[in-house]
């Protein structure tokens, strides 16, 4: 078996943000010894509320910015340091996809000419295999020239957003990181955009680190699916036996709360407490004041992520096999 393309080891990030005008400066702790791989061909989902550390994991993964400590290694190798040859063959071969395609685009140019421009800049093949090469990626992302013609403004959202991947598959990248691609589109055509890009995956390859709030959309495409709970990995598995046996109390919660096909919302587990602040975050177990089994221990002890299965990790004093343990 080949070794995963992405490997991310006990990464953090903690951030300074002060509150109020004359408040104190509090350390946030964005991310807090976050691990994991993604093995070719795969995706992995990341999940988790507002704050819970997925786009700060995504930046850091990418090489955008540095972990405070910890590692990423790609294809085997150590992340290069920022602005070296060794560093832009890496990001040559790395994509992002972000929530807002209009962002992403500049409205003064038709989109071709945008689709273009990593070929232009890394003078890939003449001038006329380049608008072939524009021509190809238009109908991968089921457009066409005519689309090509026109610019951003002039399109839906999930078209732009076609764009925007027909941008990235420009210079043949092996990885993709996909930072709430469909979360800004219409419900009805989120599905599609993510079968899209399910199916280039299969045809080019790609490996996948796809983020996002929504459970309904990861399940749709992920094949691991982790989940974060203020800047920590509370569980992670291979998705569709953890979507239907989510083991942490806060990954039942946030299954509960996603319609399934099958499920009556009766089931539905409604949590109680704040939701997370990531500028005071609980000691212990950072869900333990919204977990509704909570016990003594999870308001002291830092659970930690543990095996309970061949292939699934929990961070809970209730599950792990440390539970079993302790009562014998
Ligand atoms: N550049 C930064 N400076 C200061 N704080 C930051 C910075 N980037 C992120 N944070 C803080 O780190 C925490 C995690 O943020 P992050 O954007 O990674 O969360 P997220 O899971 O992507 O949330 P969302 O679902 O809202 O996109 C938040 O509390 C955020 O305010
Ligand atoms: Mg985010």
């Amino acid at each position: 078996m080949s070794a995963p393309l992405v490997e991310v080891s006990a990464i953090s990030r903690t951030y300074s943000m002060r509150s109020g005008m004359f408040g104190r400066a509090a350390a946030v702790h964005a991310v807090d010894g976050v691990s994991l791989t993604i093995a070719r061909g795969q995706t992995l989902g990341l999940v988790g509320e507002s704050g819970s550390g997925k786009s700060t994991t995504g930046r850091i993964v990418l090489g955008l910015e540095p972990p405070d400590s910890g590692e990423v290694r790609f294809d085997g190798k150590p992340m290069a340091a920022p602005g070296t040859a060794a560093w832009r063959a890496q990001r040559a071969r790395m994509q992002m996809i972000f929530q807002d395609p209009l962002g992403a685009l500049d409205r003064r140019l038709p989109v071709a000419t945008q689709i273009r421009e990593p070929l232009d800049i890394h003078g890939v093949g003449t001038p006329s295999m380049r608008e072939d090469r524009v021509r190809e990626l238009l109908r991968a992302v089921e457009l066409t020239p005519a689309h090509g013609a026109r610019y951003p403004g002039a399109l839906s959202g999930g078209q732009r957003q076609r764009i925007v991947l027909a941008r990235a598959l420009a210079t043949k990248p092996d990885f993709l990181v996909c930072d709430e691609p469909v979360s800004a589109l219409d419900v009805s055509i989120q599905a599609q955009v993510v079968n899209l890009l399910a199916d280039l995956q299969a045809q080019l390859g790609l490996t996948l680190l796809f983020i996002s709030h929504d459970l309904r959309v990861v399940r749709q495409i992920s094949n691991v699916v982790a989940v974060m709970y203020l800047g920590r990995i509370v569980e992670i598995g291979s998705a569709d036996d953890l979507f239907a046996r989510p083991e942490h109390p806060y990954t039942q919660a946030l299954v509960s709360a996603s319609p399934a096909p099958g499920r009556r919302s009766a089931s539905r587990i409604v949590l109680s407490g704040d939701p997370p602040n990531p500028a005071a975050r609980p000691q212990g177990c950072a869900f333990h004041p919204r977990c509704p089994r909570a016990i003594a221990r999870c308001a002291s002890e830092v659970p930690a992520l543990e095996a309970v299965a061949s292939d699934r990790q929990v961070a809970c004093h209730l599950v792990s096999g440390a539970a079993t343990r302790d009562a014998a």
